[in-house]
């Protein structure tokens, strides 16, 4: 199958890229990056900007996908800082996507949305249908980009589906996103010793570990269309609360100092998200069902997060 990334030098596209090609897949990666130093075999890795139209029809038009995978974005507390910015990668990025889709042979569309795209005030647990009112740029984005996909489907016959992402964890540098806390507790708890987290300790929102986030990717991507009754999945995991993450993290790191400072700006953002998600259309639909609870995760993270310091050189470069 030919896929084309787009955002494959981020937080998802990193983890994604190599499962892609273990599968057999042939890799388009698309991002404004330079390809790094070991690219798996499979990928042609190209420089280019989804803002801009001429470079992304170039890039569908000439590799020909069966699917876009479309996972280049600005985040939550990056896109407060920068929100026009924010609007053309997310806004504009999905557009030309959506677009270059639509005429040039209707590949799949599959499309990354976020628990940033509800807002404050919703009963846990939080379903799929209920008022999208999302308080950040990041999250007018990407319930825009989710209705604008589906104006797609209806109005063009294009297959576009996606799943609202939990705050992610990985083995990986986190870039720009308020959930980072949750992984600079295992990061900078190796490589430091200790981390002040941003959030209260009481802060508690959705998260999920990123292999069963990819998994999550390419089982609804691969999904019949027929099973499908919508375009959008809540998929949920875990939701522990800051210090529970804090318990986890001490109970593995020996010694390790994590202490707690709320950021305002942050905080509030984190505050008008939902604690925990219902999915259970995922899982009716298309079988959905995480793997990773906090214990599962935190074993199988912290032997990557040291590898990835070993690999780092102390690891400078991981503080975002
Ligand atoms: N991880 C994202 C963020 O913090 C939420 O989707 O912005």
């Amino acid at each position: 199958m030919k896929i084309l990334l787009t955002g494959a030098a981020g937080q998802v596209g990193t983890d994604l890229l190599p499962l892609l090609t273990e599968r057999g897949d042939q890799v388009l990666a698309f991002d404004l990056a330079p390809a790094p130093k070991h690219l798996p075999d499979g990928v042609e890795w190209v420089r280019g900007d989804v803002t801009q139209s001429a470079e992304v029809y170039d890039a569908v038009s000439g590799f020909k996908p069966d699917r876009i995978m479309h996972f280049a974005a600005i985040l939550s507390a990056r896109g407060e800082q920068i929100p026009h910015r924010a609007w053309r990668v997310n806004m504009d990025g999905t557009l030309h996507v959506l677009e270059a889709a639509r005429l040039f042979g209707k590949p799949q569309v599959f499309y990354t949305s976020t628990i940033a795209a509800f807002g404050p005030g919703l009963p846990n647990p939080v379903g799929d249908d209920v008022p999208l009112r999302p308080s950040t740029m990041y999250g007018v984005t990407k319930v825009a980009g989710e209705r604008l996909g589906e104006y797609y489907q209806s109005h063009f016959g294009l297959d576009f589906r996606g799943v609202r992402f939990p705050g992610l964890i990985n083995a990986g540098i986190p870039g720009g996103g308020t959930s980072d806390y949750a992984l600079f507790m295992y990061v900078d708890g190796l490589r430091t010793g200790r981390y002040e987290c941003f959030v209260s300790p009481q802060s508690r929102i959705p998260f999920m570990y990123m292999p069963d986030a990819l998994r999550a990717v390419l089982e609804l991507s691969d999904a019949p269309q027929k099973s499908l009754g919508r375009s959008i999945y809540n998929i949920a995991a875990i939701s522990p609360s800051a210090e529970e993450i804090a318990a986890a993290v001490r109970a593995r790191i020996p010694g390790v100092e994590l202490t707690f400072k709320s950021d305002p700006e942050r905080q509030a953002i984190l505050d008008s998200w939902p604690q925990v998600l219902d999915d259970h259309h995922a899982r009716f639909e298309w079988g959905w069902n995480h793997e990773f609870d906090l214990d599962g995760m935190s074993d199988d993270l912290l032997p990557k997060v040291r590898e990835l310091i070993a690999k780092e050189g102390g690891g400078e470069k991981l503080h975002a």
